[in-house]
């Protein structure tokens, strides 16, 4: 497994290009199999979801290639709509395949995406609201067989504002007959793009972005190329690590309504942000003020994406800050880890008090999960000393090589990948 090994205690400066959105790009591919022919898509990031991704299109039967940042599809030839377990149980995102299957052949299989490192993750809301269209589900053990002739238009209330289940059921809803009304949608900008993607192949869908969703099913789509949106947790995640090394950098290609919770917690903690257009420039020049509370709830809300980036930051103000997570019970894993690096945080069910301390120190600490993992590579950036980040797969999943992206802002950040067992070793 890759490691990276950082040198703290630099501050971050200079100028980068925030990649295409992870959370955007993954539903979109998996729509793009509602229609049938070429769908161009851009700004897709190299990440290893994405990779899984188009791995379980092209078992699928669909042809894909990703160049650069481009990802081109042909579904021409798409033969099967069932899953591999195997290649289900790699990333839980495919599960949004479920709705586009289910939309095209009428029957789809499907596999438990099961718990994962911060929390059980269900998917009932993602069933419940295809069943609500006219799907009959068949669960054995950890398979689950979904058919509908024919979906049908419904009316569905989420009793959680889930954004995979209101992505499912939007993907599902845009070829079934009649009108389908999503309310307590999720509204997170993830949602707009699938609607503006959806809507250039031909659906008609408004309400992305409110909590009412309206879906009027079409016949049928016509494939188009499209432009994800940029990815606002790699933003959220760079600002941040600006913050927490006391530097000064400037981001492009952002989308800062997007963030507008992050701008206004960091703006509290006294880290200075400038937005102009798509770009943003963060500058800390002194110590983070403590912040009483903050919440993560669903968008507009602070993202529970960015809670464990933000606690580095905390980690090191002044003051005692409070975190509380409502959205997954499993996500405070990073807390143990940053303790190693001089952090001192407890945990009391799901609120974290966080005491600042006046520096970390650098250590050997583990990537448990995709942003915790980002959270201690920005803790190993502001640290003093060499910072150790381990399991960094974790963190490739959401970060389009990471290292180069921190380096590109002078970080001193490497990374080290085991030597294959069959290389001889001069
Ligand atoms: C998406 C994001 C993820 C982000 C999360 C919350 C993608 C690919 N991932 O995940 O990065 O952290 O939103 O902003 O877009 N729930 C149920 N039943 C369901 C579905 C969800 O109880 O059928 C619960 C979950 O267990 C969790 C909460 O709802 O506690 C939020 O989950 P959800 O909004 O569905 O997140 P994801 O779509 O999985």
């Amino acid at each position: 497994m890759d490691k990276l090994v950082i040198e703290g205690g630099k501050p971050l400066s200079g100028t980068i290009v925030i990649q295409g959105a992870k959370n955007a790009a993954l539903p979109i591919l998996a729509a793009s199999m509602l229609v049938e022919g070429e769908v161009t898509i851009d700004q897709v990031p190299r990440l290893l979801d994405i990779d899984v991704m188009l791995g379980i299109l092209r078992e699928l039967g669909c042809r894909a290639e990703h160049d650069d940042q481009t990802v081109r599809l042909d579904t021409t030839g798409l033969h099967s709509s069932h899953i591999p377990e195997a290649l289900m149980r790699q990333m839980r995102s495919s599960i949004f395949l479920m709705g586009p299957l289910l939309a095209r052949f009428g029957e789809v299989t499907i596999y438990q995406p099961g718990g994962c490192a911060i929390g059980e993750r269900k998917i009932d809301l993602h069933l419940s609201g295809l069943q609500a269209l006219g799907a009959e589900i068949e669960e054995d053990g950890s398979r689950i067989v979904c058919y509908a002739k024919k979906l049908k238009g419904a009316e569905i209330h989420l009793d959680f504002p889930s954004v995979g289940a209101t992505e499912n059921i939007m993907m599902a809803a845009v070829l079934a007959e009649g009108l389908t009304t999503i309310s307590n949608a999720a509204r997170e900008p993830e949602i707009q793009d699938l609607q503006h993607f959806l809507n250039r192949m031909g659906a008609k869908i408004i309400g992305a972005g409110t909590d009412t969703i309206t879906v009027e099913g079409v016949e049928k789509l016509t494939p188009c190329a499209y432009q994800v949106i940029p990815d606002r947790i790699v933003t959220g995640t760079v600002m941040v690590a600006a913050a927490a090394t006391r530097g000064e950098v400037t981001l492009l290609n952002t989308c800062p309504s997007h963030l507008t919770s992050l701008i206004h917690v960091l703006r509290r903690a006294g880290v200075q942000i400038a937005v102009d257009g798509d770009i943003i420039k963060v500058g800390a020049a002194l110590r983070p003020k403590a912040i009483d509370r903050i919440v993560t709830s669903p968008y507009p809300a602070f993202p529970t994406d960015l809670q464990s980036q933000v606690m580095v930051l905390l980690a090191l103000a002044d003051g005692v800050s409070v975190m509380k997570e409502t959205i997954f019970e499993g996500r405070f894993k990073h807390v143990d880890e940053l303790a190693r690096m001089g952090a001192d945080i407890r945990v009391d069910l799901s609120s974290a008090f966080i005491r600042g301390v006046s520096r970390l120190y650098g250590a050997t600490v583990e990537a448990t999960d995709l942003r915790a993992g980002a959270a201690l590579v920005i803790a190993g950036l502001a640290a003093q000393g060499k910072t150790v980040v381990e399991q960094v797969h974790h963190i490739d999943r959401g970060y389009d090589r990471i290292e180069q992206m921190l380096g590109r802002l002078g970080a001193r950040i490497t990374r080290f990948s085991p030597v294959p067992n069959n290389t001889v070793v001069p």
